[in-house]
């Protein structure tokens, strides 16, 4: 199995590391634009095979695509995060040319590779790398939910004192601040949440998670990278494993929660196939509402998107 990381940066570097250390592949390419960076992070990550316990084989790439070649697995980061004040949106006139540009690259040498987006604004980029690709919807996901359902578990776990480990929890939705945490499927240990906490601080978890990436943003001067990369590569280990995990992605639905020809965040099934099952959850009234909100904010962005006329 061979994966390949499209962008060295702050994301892509900690994807590649992550993969690297569960030691499923064989091989794991890193490619950015900038000249000589993947070289040294891939040399970099493999002097540290010695002392983290793998051996998948670590190579950087300065855009030589050849080198990603019948990639089974290839994840693209590259692309310009946000800065303080940004919105993910406000991204979308510069990554929406790389993000074409990328996927073309990897298709013509990876034919059969299925394809995780991470750049953002995520939803949008997912749609165009799926156009790009003209591959199966199964083949082309966005990351974004398995990242905000993990901010949601983790603000849940600091306020029960218990361990993140056993929350399980299901957000749908763009990703962006319409989000939608569904507390209605959280559970502790089985245990449902509304059982455990009061409705108020809830609430407040709530919508923290949805301004998630924004906290970290205005900490660092820059979105976060640890958790985007581990949520990555968890999609990475799902398909090259072949483990039929269920991750809220972002993925093509037709029809499904109501939804038409757009890519959102759903529940699914992930294998070697890709994305093999949609699941429908059954939705109350108000979520169906926040859900067609969200769906709302994830269209303005591709109407802009639309009126680039990038592909
Ligand atoms: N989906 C999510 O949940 C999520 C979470 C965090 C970040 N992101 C997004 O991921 C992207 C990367 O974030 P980051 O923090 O790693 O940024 P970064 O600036 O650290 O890294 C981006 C890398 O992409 C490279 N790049 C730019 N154009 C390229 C091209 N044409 N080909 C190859 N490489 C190219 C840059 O040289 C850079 O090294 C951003 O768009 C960010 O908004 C998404």
């Amino acid at each position: 199995m061979k994966v390949t990381v499209v962008g060295a940066g702050n994301v892509g570097a900690t994807c590649a590391q992550i993969v690297a250390q569960k030691n499923i592949v064989q091989e794991v390419v890193l490619l950015d634009i900038k000249e000589g960076i993947s070289e040294g992070k891939s040399l970099d990550l493999w002097q540290a095979a010695p002392i983290n316990y793998y051996d998948s084989s670590l190579v950087g790439s300065t855009n030589d695509y050849s080198k990603t070649a019948e990639s089974d697995v290839v994840v693209i980061t590259s692309g310009v995060p946000r800065k303080p004040g940004m919105s993910r949106d406000d991204l979308i006139s510069i990554n929406a040319g790389i993000v074409k540009n990328v996927t073309e690259n990897v298709v013509k040498h990876s034919p059969k590779a299925k394809i995780i987006i991470v750049s953002n604004p995520l939803d949008v980029m997912t749609y165009a790398a799926f156009v790009t690709a003209k591959k199966p919807k199964n083949e082309v996901m966005g990351m974004a939910g398995i990242l905000d359902t993990a901010r949601y578990r983790a603000f849940l776990a600091e306020a029960l004192d218990v361990s993140p480990r056993d929350i399980q929890a299901l957000l749908m939705g763009g990703h962006g601040d319409t989000m939608v945490p569904l507390p209605r499927y959280t559970t502790v240990a089985g245990i449902p949440v509304t059982e455990l906490i009061d409705e108020e601080k809830l609430n407040a978890i709530v919508e923290r998670t949805k301004k998630g990436g924004g906290e970290l943003v205005n900490l660092m001067g820059t979105s976060a990278w640890y958790a985007p990369g581990s949520a990555a590569a968890q999609m990475v280990e799902a398909i090259v494993m072949d483990q039929k995990r269920i991750f809220p992605c972002c993925v093509k639905l037709d029809g499904e929660y109501g939804l038409h020809d757009m890519f959102v965040g759903a529940p699914v099934k992930l294998g070697k196939n890709g994305v093999e099952q949609i699941i429908e959850v059954k939705l109350n009234e108000k979520e169906k509402q926040l859900l067609q909100n969200s769906a709302n904010a994830v269209h303005k962005v591709m109407e802009i998107f639309n009126e680039m006329n990038i592909l």
